[in-house]
């Protein structure tokens, strides 16, 4: 086979056949194709997109790139999350272990943050000896001991989708629905886990801005993850605003200790049961314990304290705190008509809470705090953000992009909009 022939059948619109794909999948993993090939061969897929049929089979020759991980020896049906990513985006927190009090099993790989949205490695890190890597043998013990695990993926699973992400990142080529989707779905997919719920963020802070494109790219994966067998559901919910009020590292560990402890902000409670309840059922465990039960009576939080002693971490340790904070006042009463999500991602990423590349270190302690979200009335004067940094030369940056991303209106009434969006699958 032909590395232009492949490029030139997508470059004329045409559909590759599962011979083109393997082949080519396979030979750019093992450096037999040229990385400029394989960019021109992405830059064909994103302008002319993929079938049903080529979208499933290239994915699962991404999966056919390195192992794939087996959980029958367990004896409880898995389940798992995936979030697009967002600001305050800390639901696998108090999700995971709630969705294993319940009676199933969550073998979350993830993610380090870059960019303005968070990892949830990241902030897991901030917790004293707690340690993300773990070998499959490890996993298997954690999630037999507590029901969930949550840590980073391994080099062998899904080699070819990390060798193609770091040349899309260089050429124009992230923004493609099929290589998005079929790039997030070959490392579910190859994780084992039985289901999967798909959390697809809509708006500023989040991948896709429109409703229209979220529901492509989660009608897109459920797809993909229908034809291998995973049962796959997506959510779509808001990212025009922060989700919760702490947007960080530590601080969004805080929060979800609040949310394990039955308290929390309601936006976070109210996805995560949600999510929850989608896991479960797709897992065939509808009429298992309600994870809203889990989070009020305790089960979820002795989950996630043996959950993270397991990786090594001291769930009683104080978390890290910044040096220094910068209090932002609402500069005249009214309404909180808009906390936008991308500019408070972009001021917690100037503060230290993300990385620029992906081997720079995080501030654990640095972040923001919303003490007001969109609807909320404030009075002049009142605090509305609290910035954390260990360096107060941080601060003026970060104030930078947080203009024009508050807005507050004297008369307006308050406008609650929804937090879920849609539902596909
Ligand atoms: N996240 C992924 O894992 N892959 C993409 O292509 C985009 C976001």
């Amino acid at each position: 086979m032909d590395a232009i022939d492949v490029i030139r059948a997508k470059r004329d619109g045409g559909e590759l056949s599962p011979e083109q794909i393997d082949w080519a999948v396979a030979a750019y993993t093992r450096g037999e194709i040229a990385e400029e090939q394989m960019s021109s061969l992405a830059m064909a897929i994103l302008l002319n997109g993929m079938s049903r049929a080529e979208v499933s089979r290239w994915t699962q020759a991404m999966i056919d790139s390195g192992e794939r991980m087996h959980w029958s020896a367990l004896d409880r049906p898995t389940t798992d999350k995936h979030s697009t990513g967002g600001v305050g985006d800390k639901i696998t927190l108090p999700l995971a272990p709630a969705v294993a009090a319940c009676g199933a099993a969550v073998p979350q790989l993830s993610g380090r943050g870059l960019g303005h949205t968070g990892g949830t490695l990241d902030k897991l890190e901030s917790i004293p000896g707690w340690r993300a890597s773990l070998s499959t043998i490890e996993m298997l013990d954690v999630l037999n001991s507590t029901g969930a695990v949550v840590c980073a993926a391994g080099d062998g699973l899904a080699p070819a989708d990390r060798k193609l992400y770091a040349l899309r990142d260089v050429t124009g080529t992230v923004e493609s629905i099929p290589l998005i989707a079929s790039s997030i779905m070959s490392k579910k997919i190859a994780e084992g886990t039985g289901a999967l719920v798909l959390d697809v963020k809509v708006g500023s802070g989040a991948f896709m801005k429109t409703h229209r494109d979220a529901r492509d790219l989660a009608e897109t994966m459920v797809a993909i993850g229908t034809d291998h067998g995973v049962r796959t559901i997506a959510l779509l919910t808001a990212m025009d605003r922060p989700l919760g009020n702490a947007v960080g590292n530590a601080v969004e560990v805080a929060e979800s200790l609040e949310v394990l402890s039955g308290g929390g902000p309601s936006d976070v409670v109210d996805l995560t049961v949600a999510l929850a309840r989608e896991m479960l059922a797709a897992a065939g465990l509808s009429g298992a314990k309600d994870p809203a039960d889990a989070l009020r009576d305790g089960s979820a939080m002795d989950v996630w304290r043996r959950m993270i002693t397991a990786q090594g971490g001291d769930p009683h340790a104080p978390l890290p705190v910044a040096r220094e904070s910068y209090e932002f006042t609402a500069p005249f009463a009214g309404v909180l008509t808009r906390l936008d999500a991308f500019g408070v991602g972009v001021a917690a990423w100037r503060l230290g809470a993300g990385r620029a590349r992906k081997e720079d270190p995080v501030s654990f302690g640095a972040g923001i705090i919303c003490h007001a979200k969109p609807g909320d009335k404030v009075a002049e004067g009142a605090p509305l953000l609290s910035l954390y940094a260990d360096d107060v030369a941080r601060f003026p940056r970060a104030l930078e992009a947080l203009e024009g991303a508050v807005e507050i209106v004297e008369d307006a009434v308050p406008d609650p909009s929804p937090l879920i969006l849609d539902r596909v699958g």
